[in-house]
């Protein structure tokens, strides 16, 4: 059995899938910036991997050596969709595959998918061991799940381990508290705890709400876990796995970092995204210095990779003059 994730340092820190967010743009500027221990891919469904709207998902399987460790992130209800998904993913060469149990989005839970697995354990154990049919011990199959449905739920969390996961990924949170409350993240020792009580190998990593790599240390530490996810914390500051700060950029630098970002997502995916997809990043860039707020509404506002191009301009010659 391959298994990447057991010649990994620990604390293991993992950038969060992030559908629309955590493509190969955003993962090789991340890696550029400090990078974490392994990357996720957005969500992709197996069910579209296999039809003729295969050309609407591949774009989410795309990446570049950089990006490696690299994890595949499936959802789905069919399980032999799984099984022949897990196939294409070895062979495309990814380091693992992680399945989805844990987005609260109105669709897939309606189906009874995804965060709605919970709820039909016997088709969340089919899902699992029709991956690890597919994945053939030649990729590892990770699951990343959510506290429980409408409470805390430690018989799902049990449920998960049983299967044997490489790696088990809890959101702290339920479905139904979606991302309203904090993080308990008080809860993942116990996690941890019935993984020993298990002897089993499974990794546990906590997720939700943290904001550096202290914080995910500290919490780390405090449930003896393996390590952590982070996903919204890099848009304050997608220096983080670096351990350093946006906000020791100076402006110019941080209009720069902007543009570079642009150029390489204008490489990457030419008209065949929405530009709206980009332009949630420029808030990331345009902030923490006299005149961000106002460069940001401008920013927000354009709709087009030149229009940008000429505000950032712009701005960088009046600062300079
Ligand atoms: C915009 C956005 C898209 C997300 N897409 C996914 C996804 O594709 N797969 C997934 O497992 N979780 C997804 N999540 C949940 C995150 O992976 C993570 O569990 C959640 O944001 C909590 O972590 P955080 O507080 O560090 O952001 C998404 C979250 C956000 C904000």
């Amino acid at each position: 059995m391959k298994n990447f994730w057991n010649e990994l340092n620990k604390p293991i820190f993992i950038l969060a899938p992030m559908e629309d967010v955590t493509d190969t743009v955003l993962r090789q500027v991340i890696a550029r910036y400090g990078k974490p221990t392994v990357f996720f891919t957005e969500f992709t469904n197996v069910e579209g991997m296999f039809s003729k709207g295969e050309t609407h998902v591949v774009h989410r399987l795309q990446y570049t050596e950089i990006e490696r460790p690299l994890v595949a992130q499936i959802w789905g209800s069919q399980p032999e969709n799984f099984c022949k998904a897990a196939r294409k993913l070895v062979d495309m060469g990814f380091s693992g595959v992680d399945l989805n149990m844990g987005c609260p989005a109105q669709g897939p839970v309606s189906r009874g998918v995804c965060s709605g697995l919970i709820n039909n354990r016997p088709l969340a154990k089919e899902i699992i061991d029709a991956t690890k049919e597919g994945a053939a011990g030649l990729i590892p199959v990770s699951v990343k799940t959510r506290l429980g449905y409408r409470a805390i739920d430690f018989g799902w969390i049990q449920f998960v381990l049983e299967q044997k996961p490489a790696v088990l990924t809890v959101h702290l949170r339920t479905v139904s508290e979606k991302s309203k409350v904090p993080a308990h993240w008080d809860t993942l020792k116990t996690v941890v705890e019935m993984r020993d009580t298990l002897s089993s190998e499974t990794l546990i990593i906590g997720n939700g709400d943290i904001k550096s790599l202290d914080e995910a240390r500290q919490k780390v530490a405090e449930a003896g876990a393996d390590g952590a996810m982070v996903g919204r914390g890099i848009f304050e500051n997608p220096f983080l796995f670096s351990d350093t700060q946006i906000n020791d950029k100076t402006p110019e630098e941080k209009m720069h970092l902007l543009l570079d970002h642009m150029h390489l997502w204008q490489e990457t995916w030419g008209t065949s995204k929405h530009f709206p997809t980009l332009r949630k990043f420029f808030k990331v860039y345009a902030n923490g210095f006299p005149g961000a707020q106002e460069l940001r509404m401008q920013l927000m506002e354009t709709q087009t990779p030149e229009e940008t191009e000429q505000i950032v301009t712009s701005f960088l010659r009046a600062f300079s003059s």
